[in-house]
């Protein structure tokens, strides 16, 4: 597109103007250059000067107005353009600054080479997003892993696919973090196949996840049995000692011992009986182990991609809850004692985990508010942004937002990103399935872009392919199973 800015209400400014469009057919979140400044188009107008004048549209005859006054030949389009900054371009390098001098009515706008706007986004091209609005190329930089990522998106958005993506990519740099997922519905492993022989990925169930005997305590017991009482807290504290003074290192011997009265409360009566009750739901929930499991000294992070498949947990919340803050928690540490690279943790289904009462909150604040000293960062995945603990959303600096419609997640999203301006949460709910908004420190600017479909096996299925997989299956069984008349014949 090309055109000219115009006087519009207080525009042209140093934030905003309006252009009259002389030729082309602008796009929604395109770029300009007008001068050095560089613009985005943030919405699309139509007018007509012929229209406006007419006092009452219901009486037009529009065919009339054509066919006299030409009325289409009056048509213009106005766009509106958010001026992000300037461009000077030294040499072969381009350089971006975010202040910017007014147009004046009247200079021109032309369509912005994407090598300008690629370079402007930002320095380091690490992680490719997607395209944006005229082809060029939208990259997050690893930068934004110093801090914390949320990618928030209501169900169905195309949040999943797009971590796929840069999980995919993650683990082919060549100067990589650690990778970790809380894998919630088991979507991932499918990235085992995809990366071929570069790097390993590893699919652990998160039911094999457990805390060693010795390290279980009291505070693990709370997380664990949310109703117990203070007195009884006191007795496991005092029992535990005990235990590990007697040399018990498991939970099963621990029960024994608390049993025979070894250990715990001497005297019998109400309250052994109810922590007998509770250590056997300890042992089903399957929790403790003899020893922690894992370590994280059993792969090498820089090479691996670690996938904690929650799906067999589904419905287990203290369970899930407690083994992935025991995850969180172990590599806290190890990045405290620099045995793992700066890692990077993404956590599906975040509003579940962190959510305000949730038991986990209380070790994703934590990484959330030290993590960054660490090089422990968290990449938040949400269809639930209003359901999140505000301090750990509050600590992310770089934003994803794809598709959101529902009003209490927008005004979370309001609230809790900065640099959303009112365009940005306007086009929300108009975003197509894999569209999305890249907002955040990161970046110098708010960025629109397109990802790609990733292509894994057996993912991503549609309805109706679901359907034929089901009965191409069913089919084999029942080819694979004789007839009972074939059954009868072999007799
Ligand atoms: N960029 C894309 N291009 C085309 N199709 C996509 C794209 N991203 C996602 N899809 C499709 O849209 C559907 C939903 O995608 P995805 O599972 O990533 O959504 P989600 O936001 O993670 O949803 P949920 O919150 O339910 O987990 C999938 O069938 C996926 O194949
Ligand atoms: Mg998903």
């Amino acid at each position: 597109v090309r055109g000219i800015i115009i006087s519009r209400e207080d525009t042209p400014n140093t934030m905003r103007a309006y252009g009259m469009v002389v030729e082309g057919e602008p796009e929604k979140f395109s770029f300009v250059m007008i001068g050095n400044r560089l613009g985005m188009i943030t919405e699309v107008m139509r007018r007509n000067e012929l229209y406006a004048m007419l006092p009452s549209l219901a009486r037009v005859d529009v065919d009339a107005l054509e066919e006299h006054l030409r009325a289409s030949e009056w048509h213009q389009t106005v766009v509106e353009i958010s001026i992000l900054g300037r461009v000077e371009k030294e040499g072969g390098r381009v350089r971006f600054a975010r202040r910017a001098s007014p147009p004046y009515p009247g200079e021109p706008f032309v369509p912005a080479p994407n090598d300008v706007v690629e370079r402007s986004l930002t320095k380091d091209r690490d992680l490719l997003l997607g395209e944006g609005v005229g082809g060029f190329q939208v990259y997050m930089p690893l930068e934004a892993f110093r801090k914390h990522v949320a990618v928030l998106a209501m169900s169905g958005a195309g949040k999943s696919n797009l971590v796929k993506n840069m999980l995919l990519q993650l683990h082919t740099l060549p100067l990589r973090p650690g990778v970790v997922v809380l894998d919630m519905h088991g979507e991932y492993g499918a990235l085992e196949a995809a990366v071929g022989g570069r790097g390993r990925v590893e699919v652990v169930d998160l039911a094999e996840v457990k805390i060693g005997f010795s390290q279980l305590t009291p505070g693990d017991l709370r997380l664990l049995l949310p109703n117990i009482s203070d007195p009884r807290l006191e007795a496991y504290k005092k029992a535990l000692r005990e235990a590990k003074e007697k040399g018990i290192t498991t939970l099963e011997g621990f029960r024994d011992a608390l049993e025979s009265r070894a250990v715990g409360p001497q005297k019998g009566g109400g309250m052994l009986a109810t922590m007998l009750r509770e250590v056997d739901a300890l042992l089903d929930m399957g929790v403790v182990g003899e020893e922690s499991y894992p370590t994280f000294e059993e792969w090498d992070l820089s090479t691996t991609t670690l996938i904690f498949d929650a799906s067999s947990l589904l419905g287990l919340s203290e369970v899930l809850h407690f083994k992935a803050s025991y995850i969180l928690k172990t590599l806290f540490a190890k990045r405290r004692e620099g045995r793992i690279p700066p890692t990077v943790v993404f956590v599906e289904e975040a509003h579940n985990l962190f959510s305000e009462r949730g038991p986990a909150r209380v070790v994703g604040e934590r990484v959330a508010r030290e993590g960054r000293k660490y090089g422990l960062s968290l990449v938040l995945i949400t269809q639930r942004p209003s359901h999140i603990s505000q301090t750990v959303l509050s600590q992310c600096n770089t934003h994803i937002l794809m598709r959101i419609m529902n009003p209490n997640d927008q005004q979370k999203v309001r609230e809790s990103v900065e640099g959303a301006s009112q365009s940005v949460l306007n086009s929300l709910p108009v975003l197509e399935t894999g569209e999305g908004i890249l907002v955040g420190e990161a970046v110098n600017f708010p960025i629109f872009f397109r990802s790609p479909k990733v292509d894994l096996p057996n993912q991503n299925l549609s309805y109706k392919e679901l359907l034929e997989e089901f009965y191409r299956k069913r089919g084999a069984v029942e080819r694979a199973t004789p007839s009972a008349e074939d059954a009868l014949e072999g007799l």
